[in-house]
């Protein structure tokens, strides 16, 4: 094709991408949108809220942390790049636990927090990328966080710099002095109770932090900060559902509001379960002077399976194929072959966690329907061994022997696996969840 005849079928592309592209973003320049980073202060005492333990974060409230309902929440946004955890000093670990059991993949660091909820929201401000368009900062005691919340308070801080969900208070508020006189009644119309989250372009919320830091100014939220600071702030209708669990009651009313959302799950189930597939594959290599260990049954043999655990490949397939089924990840992100405390595990007590990880996993009640394994060795001959294997996973998991099939089978002598180097497994999971 000639020059002037390709610009010729070309320029009218070129008109049309222009004028699209104009009429998107009239202004002219080209703005793209950065990432958005959430912060979530979870560093607190939970003074009033009286718990034994490791406190309100780490309380359970329908079947799983507290937390882990706030940062399933943050995960599941595609708006959101990466979360910040800010957990009290002691408790980092424990909020990796959660991370790892729950899946949380944009987790990108989980640091200690300070004496005030200030602190720790510039504790985790330090670790935000500096090229970080918008910081989310969402507290880990808000568990019932809408996800469309989240979203608007996103949008609006891209539109207006600072955002804060908030809802109009519900009682009339007084004013009282220190001998309980009261003072003033300020009017209820202009009075909105804040919540969060609450959403700021990175740089204003920084220098809010730093100037507050400098001044020695403490406020309870990120946007008195902002207010500080002499910018705007604009608070968007929040939700009366996203309570703070601040005293033992809250707990109460949390539980009764997720049982609501339980009920209309358990509804759905009851006219449409969903089957859910997972599958599993391992590989172990066959050495000298180990145990086989197969579905958590020693089986004689001159060999053994080489591993960091009890190298059980069958019941490493199977943990595979729940995790899969609720796409959890896999056994090497809950039990990584580095940690020391993974080393020689017995892995029908890591089925067992599995089990209670997908359990957690889902609002719903789920069930395990059925497990199909399949294990390829040359030797030694396993069909007397599986009946043992079977019964073994059957009470692991709580199941009917008719829910669970193992098969085993040679591969014909070819192959590293049919010259006996090495066992594989496969495993197919249901879950109805
Ligand atoms: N927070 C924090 N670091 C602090 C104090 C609070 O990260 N030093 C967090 C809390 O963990 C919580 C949120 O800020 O997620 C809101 O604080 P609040 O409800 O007051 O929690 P606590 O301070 O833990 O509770 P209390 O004031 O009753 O001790
Ligand atoms: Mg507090």
């Amino acid at each position: 094709m000639g020059l002037a005849k390709m610009s010729g079928a070309l320029f009218p592309v070129l008109l049309w991408y222009t004028c699209i592209s104009w009429m998107e973003n009239p202004g002219g320049s080209v703005y793209e949108m950065g990432q958005v980073i959430a912060v979530v202060p979870a560093a607190g005492k939970g003074s009033r809220m009286g718990l034994e333990g490791p406190g309100k974060q780490f309380v359970y409230l329908n079947g799983r942390p507290v937390l882990a309902h706030t940062l399933m929440a943050l995960e599941s946004l595609a708006e959101i790049d990466g979360i910040i955890l800010v957990t009290r000093q002691d408790q980092v670990s424990l909020g990796w636990q959660v991370v790892n059991d729950y899946a949380i993949g944009k987790v990108q660091a989980v640091v200690p927090g300070g004496a005030t909820r200030q602190e720790s929201v510039s504790a985790g401000l330090g670790h935000v990328p500096t090229d970080t368009e918008i910081v989310v900062v969402h507290d880990g005691a808000r568990p019932l966080i809408d996800t469309q919340l989240i979203d608007a308070a996103i949008t609006g801080a891209r539109e207006y710099g600072a955002v804060g969900v908030a809802v109009p208070v519900k009682d009339t508020i007084k004013v009282r002095d220190e001998m309980g006189l009261v003072i003033s009644t300020p009017p209820r119309g202009s009075l909105w109770a804040i919540q969060t989250p609450q959403a700021f372009r990175y740089e204003i919320l920084l220098a809010a932090h730093t100037k507050a830091k400098a001044s020695g100014y403490v406020g309870t939220d990120d946007c008195e900060l902002v207010e500080e600071l002499g910018k705007p702030v604009r608070l968007i209708q929040g939700s009366y559902r996203n309570i703070k669990l601040t005293t033992p009651e809250d707990l109460a009313i949390a539980e009764t509001l997720l049982s609501v959302d339980k009920d209309k799950g358990n509804a759905k189930m009851e006219q449409s379960p969903i089957p859910r597939v997972g599958w599993g594959y391992d590989l172990h290599r066959l050495v000298k002077g180990r145990p086989l260990i197969l579905g958590g049954v020693e089986i004689p043999f001159d060999k053994g399976l080489l591993g960091h655990s009890d190298a059980d490949v069958l019941l490493h397939a199977l943990m595979d194929s729940l995790l899969g089924a609720m796409a959890l990840g896999d056994i090497g992100h809950h039990f990584p072959d580095t940690e020391k405390r993974w080393q020689g595990a017995n892995s029908l007590h890591l089925l067992s966690q599995v089990k209670e990880i997908i359990t957690r996993s889902s609002a719903s009640q789920l069930s395990i329907s059925h497990i199909d394994c399949m294990i390829i060795a040359e030797r030694p001959r396993l069909a007397p061994y599986i009946p043992q294997m079977r019964l073994n996973i059957v009470e692991t998991l709580g199941l009917i022997p008719d829910q669970v099939s193992i098969k085993a089978t040679t591969n014909e002598g070819l192959g590293p696996v049919g010259q006996g180097e090495a066992i594989v497994a496969h495993a197919v999971a249901t879950i109805l969840a």
